[in-house]
């Protein structure tokens, strides 16, 4: 039997492929990309300082303050959203748990250029068209399979054990089980075609988004950006 198959979409046309296996087709590339940015390259080796660590962090807040919030007040229109994050998927409180490590306040530095355009981006999302903030969410669940394994270097790099490192690490060794379980619950959403798309959009919009996040935090640019 022949298989389906996939445009650059990640979809085959006829809306069998689950969301799951759209959204991770739709943005294969993207999470190369990701992978290979120099900023991550750096903080995947534990080549940052502890000073540019602690910024990450503190931009990273920005971001996930920002959808998660936006999550939560959508969910009262929405429930499909509450049904997909559960509350052990919300970050907020790892990094604020983390900064507060570090004796830093969430929200001591402004958010970047690109993190400001995200913030609007997702407000208009949220008002729109508020499922699509699933494929955005997507994007921050699926990274902790590869945190999980930066957090180790990380823990090396600044000697930590578990604070400071909570926000990369949130499961433990129940990683992969939490993992499967928020793919299942995405699975099980009845979303229309539209919806579908919409969700893949936000996906590759967030990749792109976070890839210009940590441009922004590269250590030359940084000068330039109120710290
Ligand atoms: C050096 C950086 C990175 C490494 C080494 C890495 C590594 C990984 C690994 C090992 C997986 C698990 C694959 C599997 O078990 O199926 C994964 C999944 C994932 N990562 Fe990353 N990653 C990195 C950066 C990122 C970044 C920056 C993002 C987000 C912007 C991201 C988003 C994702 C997503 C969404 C998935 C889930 C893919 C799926 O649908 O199965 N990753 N990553």
């Amino acid at each position: 039997m022949e298989h389906p198959t996939e445009n650059t979409n990640g979809s085959n046309g006829a809306g069998a492929v689950g969301i799951m296996d759209r959204l991770r087709v739709a943005t294969a590339k993207q999470h190369d990309d990701a992978e290979n940015h120099e900023f991550q390259q750096a903080f995947f080796a534990g080549r940052l300082t502890q000073d540019q660590y602690v910024r990450y962090l503190v931009e990273l807040h920005h971001v996930y303050a920002c959808l998660e919030n936006h999550i939560r007040s959508a969910s009262k229109d929405r429930p499909e959203l509450a049904q997909v994050v559960a509350e052990e998927n919300y970050r907020e409180a790892d990094l604020v748990d983390d900064l507060d490590f570090f004796g830093v306040a969430p929200g001591s530095s402004n958010p970047t250029p690109a993190t400001e355009t995200f913030m609007s981006h997702t407000e208009v999302l949220a008002r729109t068209n508020p499922i699509a903030l699933l494929g955005m969410h997507y994007v921050l669940e699926g990274s902790n399979n590869g945190s999980k394994f930066i957090s180790r270097n990380i823990r090396r790099a600044y000697e930590l054990t578990d604070r400071g490192v909570r926000t990369l690490d949130p499961y433990g060794s129940d990683q992969r089980q939490k993992w499967l379980d928020y793919k299942l619950r995405m699975g099980e959403l009845e979303l229309s075609q539209d919806e579908c798309d919409a969700l893949v959009q936000a996906a590759q919009y967030m990749f792109s988004a976070l890839g210009r996040v940590s441009s922004d935090l590269m250590p030359e640019k940084l000068q330039n950006v109120g710290t």
